[in-house]
């Protein structure tokens, strides 16, 4: 049922809102003062809009409870505006108008409820985020020397996209002056350097393979799969945008191979798309939270099987205790920041180590292996 909009619902009408309503309004109003409020003003804007509407709160309350979250029913409302199906909210986003936006979402989501539903049900939502090659380049380096390969297969699990199988083909400066990759990239990602270690110079060996496993893999060449990726981005973070428009660009001139499906039960099919002659590295970026930990430890069991045959090398960055058989090098769980693993698999032996440590996913990084 698509709903119209009332009267007088783009401003707070309430007189006694139902408990559950004030619980969302509360949401809302957080994460617009809270959480958007540093890095985008005009998603601030909006979601306090939304948190005194009751009337967008009652259509935001179609969706299924944990497709409700700000992140998602604001991506499914720019998915619409880039779509061209919300022209008044398009407008305001282009125009950096905050109040204009604040009322095109709410008359937009009164009007079209249905389909920002839709959309919300079917997308997982995405961090949009990118750029976690400055801290994957150095560690699967490290994962090629250790384990003398002149050649490897990149396997990314929970790849969203796939951007990270482009480690190979972006540029990384670190905060000491270090480079590693291609200067010529268009993708140029930085990193600053906490401590004193320097993080190896190492290139990395050619890559023979890149393959993607999500259960809901996204393919930069299929346009609403790639008009998903931009909307999950909010339309005032120039610098982020740009970023994913070249990551974009970049992954569609050789796009991966993406296999959907479960982690566990896919993993055997992408190693075997790894030449013999080639070392398999597998690599997870703040992937493993959303995995059960019993599928984590079947993960690693997977891996351990392959390694009967072939070394396998697997590389994570995550937050602390999460990847299993990483040390944590005693540090708190939830702390904020993330260890880099590395682990090796060699004849059906695992050794593992946390080579760093990694803060906002990888925009400072200590490296803390000898190499
Ligand atoms: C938080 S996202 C991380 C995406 C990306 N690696 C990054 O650095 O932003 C987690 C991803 O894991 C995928 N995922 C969750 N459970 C999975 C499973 N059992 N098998 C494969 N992928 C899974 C989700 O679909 C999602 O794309």
């Amino acid at each position: 049922m698509t709903r119209r909009p009332q009267a007088g619902t783009a401003t707070s009408t309430r007189s006694n809102p139902p408990e559950r309503l004030r619980t969302l309004a509360q949401v809302y109003r957080h994460f617009g003062e809270v959480d958007a409020a540093a890095t985008s003003p005009l998603y601030a804007r909006v979601a306090v809009g939304l948190s005194e509407s009751d009337a967008a709160l009652r259509a935001i309350e179609a969706a299924p409870a944990r497709k409700r979250h700000p992140t998602v029913i604001l991506a499914a409302l720019h998915d619409l505006a880039l779509a061209g199906r919300a022209p008044a909210l398009a407008a305001a986003y282009a125009a950096a108008d905050g109040e204009a936006a604040a009322g095109a979402a709410i008359e937009t989501l009164l009007r079209m409820t249905e389909a920002v539903v839709a959309i919300a049900v079917r997308r997982p939502a995405r961090t949009g985020e990118t750029g976690r090659c400055a801290v994957l380049y150095p560690a699967v380096a490290e994962a090629a020397r250790r384990l003398g390969a002149n050649a490897i297969g990149l396997i990314d699990v929970g790849c969203s996209a796939g951007l990270n199988l482009n480690v190979d083909r972006v540029g990384v400066t670190y905060g000491n002056g270090r480079s590693l990759g291609d200067p010529s990239s268009p993708v140029q990602l930085s990193s600053s350097v906490v401590g004193d270690r320097p993080i190896p110079a190492r290139a990395l060996p050619e890559v023979v393979a890149r393959v993607g496993i999500d259960l809901y893999p996204l393919d930069v060449t299929d346009p609403d799969d790639a008009r998903w990726l931009r909307a999950c981005l909010a339309p005032d973070q120039p610098e982020r945008v740009a970023r994913l428009e070249a990551e974009m660009a970049l992954a569609a001139t050789a796009p991966p191979l993406l296999l959907r499906g479960d982690a566990v039960e896919v993993l055997p099919d992408a190693l075997a798309r790894v030449p013999a002659d080639a070392l398999p590295v597998v690599t997870t970026t703040w992937a493993l939270p959303r995995f059960p930990l019993e599928s984590r430890l079947r993960m690693l069991h997977r891996l351990d099987e392959a390694a009967v045959g072939r070394p396998v090398a697997w590389v994570s960055a995550e937050g602390v205790g999460v990847a299993p058989a990483i040390p944590t090098l005693g540090d708190r769980r939830a702390s904020g920041h993330s260890i880099i693993g590395l682990a090796v698999f060699e004849r059906s032996a695992l050794r593992a180590e946390a080579v760093g440590r990694c803060w906002s996913r990888g925009r400072w990084l200590a490296w803390l292996a000898d190499s």
